[in-house]
């Protein structure tokens, strides 16, 4: 069981996205549990201000620290050891390792900020970390939130239907998966490969492997470098440097 609380100015962004399918299930069944907040709550004076212009000019407004402050703190006062998460562009880049270990927590308490971001003092003295979702700037935090507690929860046991479906995804193993096909058999001419449906098990998983290799090969080499490569995966990749550009995707 995870607990997410949420921290931000649109909190009915997240009504309906997280309350579909597998995260939908994930809550019913008390695998994963999502609070939002709505910071307004913690704005200050009458008009509950949450945000003002930024010292030393320049356009935009910037997030106050008092109200964030203080939603922070008010979430974290029955569970002191939550981990708090700013959401930013200017965080450490979410893969598959940070997911994991994201998914070590019981609580997490992530922090979605808006315009210009959040005042700086905030960063310092109340957050634990920072994350970014990738090398672009989004209007807000929120859809950073729940990709991040989408991607969390699927490592949440029993969230996927069945226990394996995680392990086999992309990137689990430092590899691309391999390509999925159902029917029918033959599509406008495109067929699946025969290998597939032979209902030999082996060739499948050695088939399986391979496409994964060559789809990573392809794509992304970068990962390769990390993946733990059978002697088998590295004379499939010598084999295809050499064939080169006229290296189809799929056998
Ligand atoms: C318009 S952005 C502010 C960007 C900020 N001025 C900068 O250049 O770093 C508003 C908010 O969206 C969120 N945000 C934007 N891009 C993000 C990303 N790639 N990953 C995570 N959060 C992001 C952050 O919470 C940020 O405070």
């Amino acid at each position: 069981m995870i607990r997410f609380d949420v921290l931000t100015l649109f909190p009915r962004m997240f009504d309906d996205p997280l309350n579909e399918s597998v995260l939908k299930r994930a809550q019913e069944q008390k695998r994963i549990e999502i609070v939002v907040h709505d910071i307004r709550d913690f704005g200050l004076g009458r008009h509950r201000i949450v945000d003002d212009t930024p010292f030393g000019g320049g356009g935009g407004m910037v997030m106050k620290p008092e109200p964030l402050v203080r939603a922070i703190e008010s979430v974290k006062k029955p569970y002191p050891s939550a981990r708090v998460v700013l959401l930013t562009p200017q965080g450490a880049p979410l893969d598959t390792d940070h997911v994991r270990r994201l998914a070590e927590y019981r609580h997490l308490v992530l922090v979605c900020g808006r315009y210009e971001g959040i005042d700086e003092r905030v960063r310092g003295g109340f957050v634990d970390e920072e994350i970014s979702i990738g090398d672009y700037v989004l209007t807000g935090g929120e859809l950073a939130a729940m990709v991040l507690i989408d991607t969390v929860s699927r490592q949440i046991h029993g969230v996927l239907g069945h226990e394996n479906a995680a392990h086999e995804d992309s990137f689990s193993e430092g590899l691309l998966e391999y390509p999925h096909y159902t029917k029918p058999r033959d599509f406008r001419g495109l067929r699946v490969p025969e290998v597939l449906m032979s209902g030999n098990h082996e060739e499948i998983k050695r088939w399986r492997r391979k496409e994964s290799i060559r789809r990573t090969w392809l794509r992304r080499p970068d990962l390769l470098r990390r993946a733990d490569l059978s002697r088998e995966d590295l004379t499939a990749i010598a084999e295809w440097e050499q064939e080169g550009a006229s290296c189809r995707e799929t056998a």
